[in-house]
């Protein structure tokens, strides 16, 4: 008798562990569901991040490590480091097919891009993962859908047309340089390279001229430069402004007069 009762409070005692033990698990579970979607996401997002860098390491350390160096730490004499230069510099410098430069020159030239605009931008992930840097911000077109043309045109005068030209067809520099014209680029690629002055043109750093100027100034340049509005067409003057076209009216007219006066001569 004594026996039995001991073996029933000895089960009774195993089901209140059992059933403590699975309410334990019940609320382990709900508190586990309850946070681990968040947790979930951000490692997702996290990861994604990740495989980015890694990727752009990929593609870095096969066309780009033999001039910038291990961890683009820079090589004396074939290329600069490029810790701190940014995502937006690597996007500019690989989307414009500048980079990979083929040859070392005055002058890296804009050619047809080796990579995919995806592409750079893992690499430029990888760069920033070195050492941050500046990059384009992502609202960037709101930024230029809301831009002050006029505006921007002030400010094109005063920070860029010294070397772009007036209306952006570009001009030469000293020792073989030449500041390109600015047919045909995108919106990012002005963006970029005021923010990272490429070459032998200044940096403008966003406390010379803010996010909201330097999109003033996109939206300029894709209106005189883009948005073909040119008078004269294909027999385009440039627009330089009354002299070329003073001069042309002179040259035309001249000529006109010259050969009137030949013509008449030749009557009499
Ligand atoms: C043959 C050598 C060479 C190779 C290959 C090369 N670069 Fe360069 N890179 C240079 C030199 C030289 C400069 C500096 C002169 C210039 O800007 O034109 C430079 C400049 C740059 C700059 C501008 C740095 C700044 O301060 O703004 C970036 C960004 C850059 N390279 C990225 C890359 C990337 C990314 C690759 C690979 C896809 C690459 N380069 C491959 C030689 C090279
Ligand atoms: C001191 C002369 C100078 C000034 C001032 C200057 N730039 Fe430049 N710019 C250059 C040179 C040189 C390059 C070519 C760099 C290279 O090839 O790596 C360039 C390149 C560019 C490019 C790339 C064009 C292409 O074909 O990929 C853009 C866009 C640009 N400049 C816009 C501007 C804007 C906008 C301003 C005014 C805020 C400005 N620049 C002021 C000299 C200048």
């Amino acid at each position: 008798m004594a026996a039995s009762a001991k073996r029933r409070r000895g089960w009774r005692k195993r089901l209140g562990a059992l059933a403590r033990f699975t309410g334990a698990l019940v609320i382990v579970g709900g508190l586990y569901s309850v946070f681990s979607p968040s947790l979930y996401a951000q490692e997702a997002e996290d990861n994604a991040i990740d495989s980015e860098v890694v990727k752009g390491q990929e593609l870095y350390d096969t066309s780009c490590i033999s001039c910038h160096g291990d961890d683009g730490e820079g090589i004396e004499g074939r290329g600069p480091s490029l810790i701190g230069v940014g995502s937006a510099a690597v996007e500019f410098q690989v989307n414009t097919g500048r980079m990979p430069m083929a040859a070392q020159g005055a002058q890296a030239p804009d050619n047809y891009p080796q990579f995919t605009e995806e592409e750079a931008a893992w690499i430029g992930a990888y760069i920033e993962y070195l050492g941050g840097g500046a990059s384009v911000p992502d609202d960037l077109a709101a930024l230029v859908e809301h831009a002050d043309v006029g505006e921007g045109g002030d400010l094109y005068r005063v920070n860029c047309s010294s070397c772009h030209g007036y209306a952006g067809g570009g001009g030469a520099l000293s020792s073989g340089a030449e500041a390109p014209a600015l047919e045909g680029v995108s919106d990012e690629e002005i963006y970029q390279a005021m923010l990272t002055g490429p070459q032998n043109m200044p940096v403008f750093a966003d406390n010379e001229l803010t996010p909201e100027q330097k999109a003033d100034i996109i939206a300029y340049v894709q209106y005189v430069v883009n948005d073909d509005k040119d008078p004269g067409g294909v027999f385009t003057l440039g627009r330089y402004g009354p002299s070329t076209e003073g001069l042309a009216i002179f040259l035309v007219g001249m000529t006109a007069l010259l050969l009137t006066t030949l013509w008449i001569a030749g009557k009499s």
